[in-house]
């Protein structure tokens, strides 16, 4: 069984490897958004789609047909070590081996569009705790703290923007911190959105659950010139 992630949602940015092992595969499963990515890649192989719902069975089948010695590929979206513990947990509940084949994360996209090297920076999802509570206290200790900036991945659909600039307010975070947004990065309608934490409390508009937040140290808006999107894209 193989773990390949995708990448941040251009096709072109699938890595060599994980091309490879589309092809080479029998059966390849994962989301039906993480499958459209990959389609261009797949050759011979069967393709299951799984939903939040079925997705213990079609893993339960693959690993099935894995141990029959069929070449099974799951796929990840973005990279396999950056927010993806449950799905790689449940493949490795039911399989001893499993290959993990990285691919490039979102927030790598989002710091080279925001000129940030990642190791001044400090990465906080919101996706993996049952109780967000947890991880709001963390991203206002380390606002407070502001040492480093901080990328941070909302939840659709309960954590998104607005709502989280008006908590940080609530914890007393300063209204004219800077803030950016990269919706959909990478991929058709790419977009940035840029103002205080202030103005972000007050937005009206609805952000794509593919969203990612950027805090950056100081006063200063990140960067924009050198990592912008390519005009093709
Ligand atoms: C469960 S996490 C998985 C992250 C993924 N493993 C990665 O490395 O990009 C999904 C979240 O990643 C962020 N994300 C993924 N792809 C994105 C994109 N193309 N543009 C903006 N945010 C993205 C969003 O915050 C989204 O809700």
């Amino acid at each position: 069984m193989t773990v390949v992630a995708v990448g941040p949602g251009d096709p072109r940015l699938l890595t060599l490897r994980g091309q490879q092992a589309l092809r080479e595969a029998d059966l390849v499963v994962g989301f039906k958004t993480v499958l459209d990515v990959v389609q261009p890649w797949i050759e011979g192989a069967a393709v299951r789609p799984m939903s939040y719902r079925d997705q213990e069975e079609v893993l339960e089948d693959a690993a099935a047909q894995a141990a029959l010695g069929r070449r099974c590929v799951v796929c990840c979206w973005g990279d396999l070590n950056v927010s993806a513990r449950e799905l790689l947990e449940r493949v490795r509940r039911r399989v001893d081996q499993v290959e993990l084949i990285p691919g490039i994360s979102s927030v790598q996209i989002a710091c080279a569009r925001a000129g940030l090297s990642l190791e001044d920076v400090l990465f906080i999802t919101l996706h993996q705790r049952k109780e967000p509570a947890e991880d709001l206290a963390e991203l206002v200790h380390y606002l407070k703290d502001n040492r480093r900036h901080i990328i941070l991945l909302p939840r659709p659909w309960d954590l998104m923007p607005a709502g989280i600039a008006s908590n940080l307010l609530d914890q007393g975070i300063p209204a004219e911190r800077p803030v950016t947004i990269f919706q959909r990065l990478t991929l058709d309608g790419e977009e940035r959105w840029q103002g205080s934490l202030e103005a972000c409390a007050a937005l009206s508009q609805e952000f794509s659950d593919l969203s990612i937040m950027v805090f950056p140290v100081g006063t200063s808006p990140v960067g924009s010139g050198a990592g912008a999107p390519p005009e093709n894209g």
